[in-house]
């Protein structure tokens, strides 16, 4: 860095300081994460609550954060996916890049593309501690699927669901 913290005298000098530490920043996350995470993390696609999904799951990971994921249908494809997490900042990744992989196919393709290791693939792999935050966002669109089908055969349900 080269500016230092007793070199601060002006407004200038902050805005310098505060730049190069964004750009260390960033260049430690870059050895850490490939663009695709970081335009991900940056830009979170659907992150955000649904009203009356067709499917909806709550799903708390191993490390004890939690991830919803919301599906809505349309005529059997999924026509919208969103989520909300309070986990980490991948955890946020990892479910934008579930939403995207999702729309529009179909309740079996769905199942058959979202996996952790799809998720792991789509973003040029996670550092081995954050395999889980791809997991939960695998899991809980797993279940808001299943949900989903649930409330088809039992659309009556729907109605005394919490979300
Ligand atoms: Fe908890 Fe990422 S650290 S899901």
């Amino acid at each position: 860095m080269k500016v230092k913290k007793k070199d601060i005298q002006t407004p200038d000098d902050l805005e310098r300081f505060t730049r190069e530490l964004q750009e260390q920043i960033m260049a430690q996350i870059r050895k850490r994460y490939s663009e695709a995470v970081i335009d991900h993390w940056q830009n979170p696609r659907n992150f955000r609550k649904m009203d009356k999904p067709d499917g909806y799951a709550q799903v708390k990971g191993s490390c004890g954060d939690t991830m919803e994921m919301f599906v809505r249908m349309k005529d059997d494809k999924i026509s919208d996916c969103t989520f909300q997490t309070d986990g980490c900042g991948t955890t946020i990744v990892c479910g934008s890049v579930v939403t995207e992989l999702t729309r529009d196919k179909t309740f079996i393709q769905a199942l058959g593309i979202v996996s952790a290791d799809e998720i792991l693939r789509q973003l040029g792999g996670l550092p081995e501690s954050d395999v889980h935050c791809a997991q939960l966002a695998a899991e809980a669109l797993r279940r808001a699927l299943a949900d989903s089908l649930h409330h088809k055969r039992s659309p009556w349900k729907k109605h005394y669901r919490r979300t």
